[in-house]
């Protein structure tokens, strides 16, 4: 059964030729930077071994596309205000880790999780803990919260400076719902303590429900694996936060390819975004954020896979335009980048293909290019007959596609769509009504396939580099 936002219902689009209202700002990476952190480099992210193979099957991409996309209906109505007033119920209790701009919001962009759990759940919310190292930040979104009409789900939230912490301290007759966590990625995916929180997390919690946020880390990719396999045994359901899966025009691509019992042959992603005003420096900065691949153009990464199937990672070939070559020298970079070791500076542009598992090709160009605000963001799926062109997935979503007997594109786009909404109601309605009751639409093991395929283009980028004879000593 399908909750409110995905009734199992399906059919044509609401609005062809037809306004749009999704307003999705910016992509996330303009502020993605996580501050806080400090982590060593992850330049000998290695290739999967022998534990991350196991998680990669031969399955076609038709069979990952129906598995994954269930019954999702693209004319099911996500916008927060077109929803059904949440009605009063039981304490839904939930834990907040990260005071940051993806739980709590920022002009930068329209991720707001809190802001989507409160249009979910209503009074039932209880934010029982805000999980922060920087007690500063924590108190003055609660602050916030408590001067404004959701008030009730705040006014008790505990602000603990660390996992243990809320572990050792909490009030065992608020047990936890679901975990919302926003954290920077440095502190999670991985084995070691401190950056383990997954692990910690089913342990402590095995009932509880957990949002992850994208990358799933920065650590090595076989460790991302591990806390894949660990998650899976632990059986606790879990959503990792590639929203852009849920976009109703991304669900259309997946109806028609469906419906027409087609095989995609090529995937061809385009990222330029706009650096001008990209003004945090771990952001330019590999040893800090991994670098645009990893951080940014992981959401196209996780796209391009979502249609194309499994990626055979030994086909990724890939180069760059490197900081140090002629023609990557940038005029308006809005940060002191000489600060920043010369070894670690970030390409400028990335070109990368690979091969699917089915055979089918996929490439993706990353550009560090734009000024202004606006990012140019496409995405091309080829089959046979057929062409689907995603434009502009943050900002305006539009498909444009093109079928057999007809040498025009049509144009299809979505009144209020709102996949932010649509990735929290899912996930709280699995929580409440049983795994399976709304389609969650990326794995952990998944997201765990596009951290390690996005690590796969830098390197293969970076060897290229070093081939060349390039790049500054270190490089
Ligand atoms: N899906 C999207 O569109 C999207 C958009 C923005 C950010 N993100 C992701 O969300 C995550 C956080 O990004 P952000 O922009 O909110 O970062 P941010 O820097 O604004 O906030 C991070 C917060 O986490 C806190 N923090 C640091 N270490 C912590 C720890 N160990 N435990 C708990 N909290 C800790 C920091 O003090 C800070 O308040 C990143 O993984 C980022 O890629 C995704």
């Amino acid at each position: 059964m399908m909750r409110a936002s995905l009734p199992l219902r399906r059919g044509m689009p609401t609005s062809v030729l037809g306004s749009v209202s999704a307003n999705l700002a910016r992509p996330s990476s303009v502020l993605a930077a996580p501050s806080a952190s400090k982590f060593t480099s992850l330049q000998s992210n290695k290739a999967p071994s022998n534990l991350s193979k196991r998680f990669y099957s031969s399955k076609t991409p038709n069979e990952i596309a129906s598995e994954a996309q269930a019954d999702f209906d693209p004319h099911a109505i996500t916008a927060m205000d077109k929803q059904s007033p949440p009605e009063p119920g039981a304490d839904f209790n939930v834990v907040i880790v990260g005071a940051g701009n993806i739980n709590f919001g920022s002009d930068e962009g329209p991720w707001n999780h809190s802001f989507r759990l409160e249009h979910k759940l209503g009074p039932r919310l209880k934010v029982v803990g805000l999980i922060d190292p920087s007690a500063d930040r924590a108190e003055k979104v609660l602050d916030v919260k408590r001067k404004s009409f959701v008030l009730s789900a705040y006014k008790d939230t505990i602000v603990y400076p660390t996992f243990a912490d809320y572990v050792r301290n909490r009030d065992p007759a608020k047990p936890p719902h679901a975990f919302w966590v926003g954290s920077p990625p440095a502190f999670r995916g991985r084995e070691e303590s401190g950056r383990d929180l997954e692990k910690a997390l089913v342990e402590a919690f095995p009932n509880a429900g957990i949002f992850i946020e994208k990358p799933v880390s920065t650590g090595p990719v076989d460790e991302a694996f591990a806390i894949a396999e660990r998650l899976k045994s632990a059986g606790n359901i879990v959503s990792v936060g590639y929203m852009l899966r849920y976009l109703k025009v991304v669900q259309k691509m997946k109806q028609i390819l469906e419906e027409n019992n087609l095989k995609v042959m090529a995937t061809n992603a385009r990222y330029i975004m706009a650096y001008e005003h990209t003004a945090k420096l771990d952001w330019w900065d590999k040893s800090q954020t991994c670098g645009p691949i990893v951080e940014q153009a992981t959401h196209f990464c996780d796209l391009s896979r979502y249609f194309g199937g499994e990626v055979d990672l030994d086909s990724v070939l890939a180069h760059s335009l490197e900081h140090f070559e002629p023609a990557g020298h940038l005029r308006r970079v809005p940060v002191p980048e000489e600060t920043i070791a010369p070894e670690q500076r970030i390409p400028r542009i990335t070109c990368a293909t690979w091969k699917y598992t089915s055979g089918a090709v996929g490439s993706l160009t990353h550009a560090v290019a734009l000024h202004g605000y606006n990012y140019s963001t496409e995405l091309d799926i080829i089959a046979d007959g057929h062409s689907l062109r995603l434009v502009d997935p943050y900002n305006a979503p539009v498909l444009y596609f093109r079928r057999p007997g007809d040498d025009h594109e049509e144009v299809v786009r979505y009144q209020s769509d709102d996949p932010f909404f649509s990735e929290v109601s899912n996930l709280i309605d699995n929580i409440e009504l049983g795994p399976g009751s709304a389609p969650i639409l990326s794995s952990y093991e998944d997201a765990v396939k596009t951290y390690a395929l996005t690590w796969q283009i830098r390197n293969r980028s970076e060897e290229q580099v070093r081939k060349l004879g390039k790049g500054p000593a270190n490089f």
